[in-house]
């Protein structure tokens, strides 16, 4: 994705999608509030970088039922690749893109960053691992997905887009208005329906829960399916389509989502002194090869 700079892939790394994101959702503790910031949040928006505004015209463009439903067909069979969670983590390492390899972090710092502060904070075994794997789906890079299918914050498709999406204008060049069907709030879905049946737009998330879902405990497993649905966890948005159960967990999903967005930090983490802590923990509850 690199020297070229084919227009299906805007960002020059996938970081540059997570900065905006950290700068979007500010840190609660700074004492945010969602109404009497939401014209501080359009502002950010509208200054965002024209990479990252292009990013989000294509996700919400392309991020339609169709295809979701043909990327879950494409990838959900896992018939791709047998890795450990280690070699997962080695290949995203390989994902060339035009960040700076002096300063900027690898992949698998990034990702041992997030673990070691749900560590330091004193969490349960399966919350560290979890920081560890959660961006794991990001592979789907290295198979020539575009950033828009991979990364990008998360939404529900087949029924109406909430207006507390960022770019929501974007929608407006998106198929699935032209489907009546998809149009109303609860769309294609029974109202409280549950998350688990509900099409969200395709991406990272939701083809690590998948390669996961028979290893981890649930509240992991929330965690990873949803840390980008940001107009639910952040905004309130969709509880229409929640049942109770899903209300409940996503309890986890907002513990988890501080550790994912403020934990990085210009300190590189010493890869070979921590990986026997990780490979024991990976040990713990995963086996020697997943299908990818
Ligand atoms: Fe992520
Ligand atoms: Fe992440």
């Amino acid at each position: 994705m690199s020297t070229d700079s084919n227009n299906s892939n805007p960002l020059q790394s996938l970081e540059e999608w997570e900065e905006f994101v950290e700068g979007r959702y500010p840190e609660p503790a700074q004492g945010f509030t969602p109404e009497r910031d939401a014209a501080a949040f359009r502002d950010y928006e509208n200054t965002a970088r024209s990479s990252v505004r292009e990013f989000y015209r294509l996700n919400h463009r392309y991020q339609c039922v169709d295809f979701v439903r043909a990327k879950r067909e494409e990838f959900l069979g896992l018939s791709r690749e047998r890795m450990s969670i280690w070699e997962a983590m080695e290949f995203l390492n390989t994902l060339v893109d035009d960040s700076d390899p002096d300063t900027d972090l690898t992949q698998i710092e990034h990702l041992l960053q997030t673990a070691e502060a749900i560590r330091q904070d004193g969490h349960p075994r399966w919350f560290i691992l979890t920081g560890l794997i959660h961006d794991l789906g990001k592979i789907l890079c290295l198979w020539g997905e575009p950033q828009w299918a991979v990364v990008g914050d998360t939404f529900p498709v087949g029924c109406a887009f909430s207006d507390k999406i960022v770019f929501p204008e974007f929608f407006a060049e998106n198929p699935d208005n032209a489907v009546p069907a998809y149009s109303t709030s609860d769309g294609i879905y029974e109202p409280g329906a549950g998350l688990d049946r509900v099409l969200l737009s395709w991406g990272h998330d939701e083809y690590m829960y998948h390669v996961c879902k028979d290893y981890l405990p649930e509240p992991a497993l929330y965690m990873i399916r949803y840390h980008s649905f940001y107009a639910a966890h952040r905004e309130g948005a969709y509880e229409h389509l929640m049942n109770g159960h899903d209300k409940e967990m996503f309890a986890w999903v907002r513990a988890f989502n501080p550790y994912d967005l403020y934990s990085k930090s210009p300190v590189r983490p010493d890869v070979a002194q921590l990986k026997p802590f990780y490979q024991s923990l990976i040990d713990e509850y995963f086996p020697a090869k997943l299908a990818w």
